[in-house]
């Protein structure tokens, strides 16, 4: 069992839960997630981890409720448990295998989109950690929907918030500022890595193609094993097919087919298209 040390919620929505997990906090490195069950007939629902703490043996999740399952998670207090926590899993970021010198000479832009800011913050504060600052921008649909913006601002070199009303920070959406910090402002970046909504990642991937910034992003389809054995996270990078749970979940933004994937996150919404696609398969 893994109890549940704090849990509260974010935005609407939006829950954050620190669990107890010892030997998850202990190797878990930022880019990588886990897959959480409630109990023995739950749903597996894999999230990634948002932070940790090796010495209080913690990690930290984020999630937003989008149907049944998660909305029974939203319920579970302080003192509750998971049935089962797995992971980690995945692989982690790049640049955690990078030289530190290397990487230090490198300019990092972050884009986090609404629930997306939760998978950004651990790669931020852990290039935070390693001496590297990084510009990060993050957007989100109105003031009430942004979160972790204290936590981000205390690791982050420069952050640039936006929202789509302009009912906080700059108005618009994170490709305006993008354009706005590269082409007014004089940036220039060596890497991008967007983490958001599957429609904000596909159009800052445009964007950043146009302006030639290589760009990773986080994919994060419907997920069923997370063991590369079920095909639920099949997506095409680069005219290849992929697992994003063993080969992921970060991939070349350049090369992935988004359009295919926001296709199949939509057919898994409903039960004939979940069974459409596994006759396919
Ligand atoms: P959202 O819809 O509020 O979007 C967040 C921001 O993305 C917007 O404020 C905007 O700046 C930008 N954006 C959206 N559409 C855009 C477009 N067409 N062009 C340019 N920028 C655009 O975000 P949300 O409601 O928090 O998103 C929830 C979605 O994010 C869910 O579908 C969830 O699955 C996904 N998500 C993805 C990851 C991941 O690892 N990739 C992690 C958590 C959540
Ligand atoms: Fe089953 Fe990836 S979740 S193959």
């Amino acid at each position: 069992m893994y109890p549940i040390l704090e849990a509260k919620k974010l935005a609407d929505k939006i829950y954050l839960m620190v669990v107890k997990a010892p030997r998850i906090s202990a190797n878990c490195k930022p880019g990588e997630f886990v897959i959480v069950k409630m109990d023995e007939k739950g749903e597996r629902i894999p999230l990634t981890i948002c932070d940790y703490d090796r010495e209080k043996e913690t990690i930290t999740i984020v999630f937003q409720t989008v149907g049944a399952s998660t909305e029974r998670m939203s319920a579970l207090q302080a003192g509750d448990s998971f049935r089962d926590v797995v992971g980690p899993l995945g692989n982690p970021s790049d640049f955690v295998k990078e030289d530190i010198e290397e990487l230090k000479k490198k300019k990092y832009l972050f884009v986090a989109g609404g629930v997306g800011t939760a998978p950004v913050y651990p790669q931020v504060k852990w290039l935070k950690e390693h001496g590297i600052d990084v510009d990060v921008i993050m957007g989100s649909k109105t003031k009430d929907l942004l979160i972790l913006e204290e936590e981000m601002k205390a690791v982050a070199g420069n952050l640039y918030v936006t929202t789509d009303d302009g009912s906080y920070g700059h108005k618009g959406m994170v490709t305006e500022v993008i354009k706005d910090l590269v082409n007014n402002q004089g940036k220039k970046y060596d890497v991008c890595v967007a983490i958001g909504p599957m429609i904000m990642m596909k159009f800052v991937c445009l964007l950043t193609k146009e302006l030639e910034i290589p760009t990773v992003v986080s994919l994060n389809p419907i997920m069923v094993d997370g063991t590369g054995m079920c095909g639920a996270c099949r997506v095409t990078v680069d005219g290849k097919v992929k697992f994003a749970c063993v080969d992921g979940p970060e991939f070349d933004g350049h090369a992935v087919n988004f359009d295919e994937a926001m296709k199949r996150q939509q057919m898994y919404k409903t039960e004939e298209g979940r069974a459409l696609l596994k006759l396919r398969e």
